[in-house]
């Protein structure tokens, strides 16, 4: 009795062993194939992406008697948006494809690197160096915080002073609250830029967190009449913007995003929009007491992506936007881009050079191999302020959250650098979060 149940016991035993055993050899097999499955029709995909790319950059140069010439007809040929199998991808030569296998080795290698930025251990020591101010919007006299009615129409760019009034720019103060997020009051427009008010990137509770406070609290940033998007990631847009104002706002303000991200907004309740492709215009009418005010709001490229999973990947565009009042340049928001030889140039060509007031990202960029297609270096915003000849820029998109592999503060410190050594010291600098700026001074 006993020993046949020893025996039963063992067999058992046995039997359960082979069977792990073989299971772990068919988890094994499965997860091999999944990823096989995935990978080899994926390859495909990004080898045809590649190639197309390619062949569509050739296409466009070849069309061009000379590729270097900077009127605005070249720059259409050149630099107009495209799409492969319904996904936006960059028709720049500086680009390099980014796959999905070198974006998840990044994310890899970032698991294993310590003390990853140098933040400091104590808060204190944080406070000191990333010192946070409370905003006040306007530096001088009181913020009209009235609501505008505004009227936004897509139509040509007009530097026709009879069509757009020439009354020069009388106040601009900037506050940037983080990352490429920014309030710009520009005399009575409202602007606020790629909103982030979230803790996390991602998730409300989960992904990655920021490492400075925010400055100011969603309810107590003067409500935006215009709301610019550069391109749909989570630190430039976040779902916590989208439905604070949204269709449930009283106000609803206007939002201006990238063509192609319509669904999205919709999806997310947001129903006063207005798309933009690159080089579209929309002029923001404020109608006035005496006289409307009309502002023109132009997207232009950026060399970046866009997304928020692996599926909607490109499904919208990625831009920069440059906002004239009269018909002079007063702000260029650039987004995330990376560097572009001719395309600043061939921006200022089209809509004028000497803007007001350029926020460039300066944050990002490390390590380089795998960022520079995407993010530009201090060394970068330099030549761009010098391309567009911007009578002043700050270096934003740094120290709100650990995306990449330097210094959290080394972009300032580089930007700060070059900027002395380029005597542009008081034209180009890294702001303080949540300091207000004026730049209402330097009126001709
Ligand atoms: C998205 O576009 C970027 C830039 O062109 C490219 O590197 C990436 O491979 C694209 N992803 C997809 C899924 O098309
Ligand atoms: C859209 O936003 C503008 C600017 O804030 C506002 O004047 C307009 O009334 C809004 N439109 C709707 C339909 O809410
Ligand atoms: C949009 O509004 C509907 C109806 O009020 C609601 O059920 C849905 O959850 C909202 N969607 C988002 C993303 O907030």
């Amino acid at each position: 009795m006993y020993r046949i149940r020893t025996g039963n016991l063992v067999q058992r035993l046995n039997l359960a062993r082979n069977y792990t055993q073989k299971s772990t050899k068919q988890t094994r097999r499965t997860g091999l194939k999944i990823l096989l499955y995935f990978s080899i029709p994926y390859t495909g995909y990004a080898l045809y992406v590649f190639g197309s790319t390619n062949y569509e950059i050739t296409r466009r140069e070849r069309q061009l008697a000379d590729k270097d010439d900077l009127e605005f007809k070249s720059t259409l040929v050149k630099y107009s948006p495209f799409q492969v199998l319904g996904r936006f991808e960059n028709p720049f030569n500086e680009y390099r494809i980014q796959t999905v296998f070198e974006f998840f080795f990044n994310r890899v290698v970032e698991v294993f690197q310590r003390n990853r930025g140098g933040l400091p251990r104590s808060k204190e020591q944080m406070d000191e160096l990333m010192p946070i101010h409370k905003p006040t919007w306007v530096t001088k006299g009181v913020l009209d915080n009235s609501h505008n009615e505004i009227e936004v129409e897509i139509k040509p760019f007009s530097s026709d002073e009879k069509e757009v009034n020439t009354e020069p720019v009388k106040r601009l103060y900037c506050t940037w609250l983080g990352q490429s997020c920014s309030v710009i009051i520009l005399d009575k427009l409202k602007i606020l830029t790629d909103p982030m008010f979230s803790k996390h990137l991602i998730h409300p509770t989960f992904g990655p967190q920021r490492i400075t406070d925010m400055p100011a609290k969603i309810e107590d940033v003067p409500t935006p009449d215009l709301i610019l998007v550069s391109h749909n990631h989570p630190d430039h847009l976040d779902e916590k913007s989208l439905k604070f104002w949204g269709d449930d706002h009283p106000q609803k303000p206007m939002w201006i995003v990238p063509k192609g991200l319509a669904s999205y907004m919709i999806m997310n309740n947001v129903s006063n929009f207005t798309e933009l492709s690159w080089w579209e215009t929309c002029h923001v009418k404020i109608k006035g007491a005496q006289e409307d005010t009309i502002y023109q709001i132009s997207s232009t490229p950026a060399m970046h992506w866009s997304g928020r999973s692996v599926l909607d990947a490109n499904r919208s565009l990625w831009c920069s936007f440059i906002v004239h009042k009269g018909n002079k340049p007063v702000l260029f928001h650039a987004g995330d881009t990376g560097f572009v030889h001719d395309l600043y140039k061939r921006i200022v060509k089209k809509y004028g050079s000497g803007v007001r007031l350029a926020l460039l990202p300066c944050g990002q960029y490390c390590p380089e191999w795998h960022q520079r297609p995407r993010h530009i270096n201090p060394a970068e915003v330099i030549k761009i302020m010098n391309d567009l000849d911007a009578q002043t820029a700050l270096g934003i998109h740094w120290g709100t959250f650990l995306l990449s592999g330097e210094y959290f503060r080394e972009p300032k410190e580089k930007l700060e650098f070059l900027s002395e050594f380029n005597e542009l010291k008081d034209r180009c600098f890294c702001p303080e979060l949540g300091e207000t700026l004026d730049f209402s001074n330097n009126v001709e």
